[in-house]
């Protein structure tokens, strides 16, 4: 991996009014989290998106699924923001008015310091109940074997079952988050997509909106992905490698 950085993406995020930070789950890998579609080690791998991601696969068998998450979410409190998080916070810093925008559902950008990241998919952090008034729940922290079943505890006002706070597929991005990304993209000078495999959409509109409205949108990506052609520039490498390097020179 080469660190060298073209000195023109130094010079075009020194020079940037409003920087979007856009991320997806390359981000947190080098943090232990896995991401979603890498060979082998990727999250849908050793399990079936269809089976675990969607309402009706919770309706069908809520432990699985509960037991699926909170796998996860335990993995996520044992792991720390690495180099690429805390980067992405000091760009905030250097550059106000920037705003960090996630697919992610764990909170490694807000421990390193990030104000407030929009999730566009959620977060693990977040559970709520089924019924009809989605009531946020309070869970106690389980560590449940890989793969293993958890019955999702109920909720304390309605007596539904309680869910992940996170968006599965069929169901709609929360309109706040997606406004809030659609507002930071279409307004920005710079958009650096970091570790995201830009196939998922809406989110991955993010990206190509911030280019049609004029921003110079930069990738941060060891592999290449569809949305090389949306970028000015690609630098292929890792979050925790590339970020703290574009940081360091753009101060
Ligand atoms: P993916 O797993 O689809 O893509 C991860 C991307 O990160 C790939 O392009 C990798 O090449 C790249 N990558 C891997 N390691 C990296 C590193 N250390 N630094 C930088 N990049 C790295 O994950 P997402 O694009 O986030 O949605 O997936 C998007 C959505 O699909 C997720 O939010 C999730 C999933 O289905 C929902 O659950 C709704």
């Amino acid at each position: 991996m080469e660190t060298d950085l073209p000195s023109a993406v130094a010079t075009i995020l020194r020079r940037a009014g409003r920087v979007v930070v856009f991320t997806g789950a390359g981000m947190s890998a080098e943090s232990g989290v896995p991401t979603f579609r890498d060979d082998l080690t990727g999250l849908w791998a050793r399990f079936d998106a269809e089976q675990l991601a969607t309402p009706e696969a919770f309706h069908a068998d809520p432990d699985l699924v509960w037991g699926w998450y909170e796998w996860r979410r335990a993995r996520v409190r044992q792991a720390e923001p690495n180099p690429g998080h805390l980067a992405t916070a000091e760009i905030e810093t250097l550059i106000p008015g920037s705003v960090v925008i996630t697919q992610n559902v764990d909170d490694l950008h807000e421990r390193a310091g990030s104000r407030a990241p929009v999730h566009l998919h959620g977060s693990l952090f977040a559970p709520r109940c089924i019924g009809a008034g989605a009531h946020p729940a309070d869970v106690p922290d389980t560590d449940p074997e890989e793969g293993g079943r958890l019955p999702p505890p109920r909720c304390a006002r309605c007596g539904a079952l309680v869910r992940p706070g996170v968006v599965w597929f069929g169901e709609q991005l929360p309109a706040a988050a997606l406004d809030a990304a659609i507002e930071a993209a279409s307004t920005c000078d710079v958009l650096l997509t970091v570790g995201t495999s830009g196939v998922v959409y809406p989110a991955a509109e993010i990206p190509r909106i911030a280019r049609r409205c004029g921003a110079t949108v930069i990738q941060v990506n060891p592999e290449p992905t569809p949305l090389d052609r949306v970028c000015a520039v690609n630098l292929r490498g890792t979050a925790a490698q590339v970020l703290p390097a574009l940081v360091e020179a753009a101060r």
